[in-house]
């Protein structure tokens, strides 16, 4: 049951009543954050959108609203008419953006009452996930979600300002369309008019924004929804948005540049910070080599170094082994560790180990200059001072090495210097590093298939300089491709196209699309190719992993206004859900049955 509203119309929002607004009468609407009775007195912390305002109604003004406030609980909804006060010096609240002016009610409706909600809504209060998420209409109003939810809009409104401002065209691009997996599993929608066939939704609009440069629509961007069927984690959901664009006639620089100052307005008009351009760039080979990672986090140090020349030709089997299959020995210099406990050391061992690596050896250079190592006996005390002063290693520090195949000593170490960051606490979120990987290779061997796969998609184009690798050592071509990190994470990336149709189709056959499938799938894209294409070339940013690192959050979910969890449900509408028979059938979709242990 609730009181209606007609008669009064809302003056300000809550955060907007201030001190010029003394002794004028004004009308707010909102939730109840809490009621405080002082005898004679009811404070009600009444909250909207933009924040707090303090109610006061007074018992020996008028009886009856008084018994009205009385009765309101956590989470009402009301409407307030009254004066607006000073507070007396006393009350005076620092905290509060209104926290020096109250308004003394006359008028006090209850526009809808409410249960006692499942969790507070105060950032303060915890609440495990699940709960939040079924009840994520509450959740929203917690200040800090609600915080991130408006930067969000902010950033969008930023990011369109800029890309007209840039000649850009805002298209879009359908969500039902052809299934192209590559990378990812698509989400597919059965047709009813033809069953037994599917839409895919787009895991990108990779392939209309290429179209649309056909149709010499010059520069395109969207802020596109995205659906991937893959695992998630922290940064990764199954539905989420990119800020996509591509351009005609264009090259990296030009992209770079662009680029660079979209992330200069987003800052600068979203947070006030302002982001010093150019951004630094690295190659791909040279950001494993110093970073073990193509996502390198440049706030901090501990880089790789490269000991196999220095262990070559000793006795430890692992080292031994490493280097006669072909692999590497390569380590890192915790400085200032050497006084982990034992137990702190065992379970960097144990982390590494979640990456393949079969261990991690380590050498102790205590503070008062002693050297204590599981693996010192292996070796002769001047080559262990040799380690050391390869690593620069100063009485304090810990030298932590791993021995394996290069892909497994790089994931290892360069997840393991991020870890001691975050152990060591040496990093801030709102120092802002941002960097571009170039020269991405082009294919990488996937051992599972045993075929190459486009490590970006097949629609990249190579380097100029490595054209005649593609015949000769395709493995080795690297490709006109970028990707945008900050601290450490992967903001975004894209690539400059290729716009040959027999270098395409050599893409194709590369990783293993015989002609006719290539044509099956891509067809509609080689044939536009062939009605005048310009060269052309974009990106993509991951907006949620823009606005979480942004917000200083540590998962997208935060920054979304209704996430899914882990297994790519909802919580809060129970999607997905079974349909009814009837819609099958329109369908022609039957289950099989499947054994519990299939
Ligand atoms: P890519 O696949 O690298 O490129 O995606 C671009 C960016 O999108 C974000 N992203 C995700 N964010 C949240 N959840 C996910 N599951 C997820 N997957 C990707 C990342 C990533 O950097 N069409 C190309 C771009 C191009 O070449 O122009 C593409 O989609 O921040
Ligand atoms: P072991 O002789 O197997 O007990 O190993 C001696 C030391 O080498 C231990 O500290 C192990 O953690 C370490 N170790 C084992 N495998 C590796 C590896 N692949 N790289 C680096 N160190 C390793």
């Amino acid at each position: 049951m609730g009181e209606s509203m007609t008669g009064l119309k809302r003056s300000h929002m809550c955060c907007n009543v201030n001190e010029t607004l003394v002794g004028e009468s004004v009308t707010v609407m909102g939730w109840v954050q809490r009621r405080r009775d002082l005898g004679q007195l009811i404070f009600i912390a009444l909250r909207d959108r933009t924040g707090l305002v303090q109610v006061v109604v007074d018992q020996t003004a008028d009886s009856d609203l008084f018994a009205k406030a009385e009765s309101v609980r956590s989470e009402y909804v009301l409407a307030v008419k009254g004066k607006v006060a000073l507070r007396t010096e006393g009350n005076i609240n620092p905290n509060m953006k209104t926290g020096k002016i109250e308004i003394i009610a006359d008028e006090l409706r209850v526009l809808s009452e409410s249960e006692t909600p499942p969790f507070q809504v105060e950032d303060s209060v915890s609440a495990k996930d699940d709960l939040r998420l079924k009840y994520r209409y509450i959740d929203l109003r917690r200040p800090s979600i609600l915080k991130n939810i408006i930067m969000r809009h902010n950033v969008v409104q930023s990011v369109r300002s800029f890309l007209n401002g840039e000649n850009f065209l805002e298209i879009e691009t359908p969500i039902m369309g052809k299934s192209t997996p590559e990378g990812a599993r698509d989400y597919l929608v059965p047709s009813r008019v033809y069953p037994g066939t599917f839409y895919g939704l787009p895991q990108s609009p990779q392939l209309y924004k290429q179209l649309l440069m056909v149709s010499g629509m010059d520069r395109y961007y969207q802020i596109a929804k995205c659906f991937r069927d893959e695992d998630l984690r922290a940064d990764r959901q199954p539905e989420f948005t990119q800020i996509d664009m591509e351009l005609s006639f264009i090259d990296i620089d030009e992209i770079i540049d662009i680029n660079e100052r979209l992330i200069q307005k987003v800052w600068k008009d979203t947070l006030g910070v302002d982001i010093p351009v150019p951004f630094k760039r690295m190659t791909y080979a040279e950001g494993m080599e110093r970073f073990g990672s193509d996502k390198p986090d440049l706030r901090f140090g501990m880089e790789l170094k490269n000991i196999s020349e220095l262990v070559r030709g000793t006795e430890f089997v692992v080292f031994k082994s490493a280097l006669d299959m072909g692999g590497s020995v390569r380590a890192i210099n915790a400085n200032g560790c050497s006084k982990f406990p034992r137990k702190q050391i065992d379970s960097l061992v144990e982390f590494v180990k979640t990456y393949q690596a079969k261990g991690l050896a380590w050498i102790n250079y205590t503070e008062s200059g002693e050297i204590k190592s599981p693996i010192a006996k292996f070796f002769t005390d001047e080559k262990i001072k040799e380690i050391l002063d390869f690593m620069e290693a100063k009485p304090g520090d810990l030298v932590l090495i791993c021995a394996d195949k290069d892909k497994v000593v790089f994931d290892a170490l360069g997840a393991l210097r991020c870890e001691l960051a975050k152990r060591l606490e040496l990093t801030r979120s709102d120092d802002y590093n941002f960097l571009w990987i170039t020269e991405f290779p082009m294919l990488e061997w996937d051992e599972e298939e045993n075929r190459y796969v486009a490590v970006h998609h097949p629609f990249t184009a190579p380097m100029d300089e490595d054209l005649e690798l593609l015949d000769t050592d395709p493995g080795k071509v690297r490709a006109k491709a970028y990707d945008i990190v900050l601290n450490g994470v992967e903001l975004g990336g894209g690539s400059i196209r290729i716009h040959r149709n027999d270098i395409q189709k050599k893409m194709f056959s590369l990783i293993g699309l015989s002609e006719e499938s290539a044509q099956e799938r891509f067809g509609f894209l080689l044939d536009a190719f062939k009605y005048g294409v310009p060269p052309h070339g974009g990106l993509a940013f991951g907006l949620d992993r823009m606005v979480m690192l942004m917000a200083g959050a540590t998962s997208i979910r935060d920054v979304m206004a209704f996430p899914k969890v882990k297994d790519a449900s909802c919580p809060l509408t129970g999607a997905p859900d079974v349909v009814d028979e009837i819609q099958l059938h329109e369908l022609a979709i039957m289950f099989e049955e499947k054994e519990e242990n299939e």
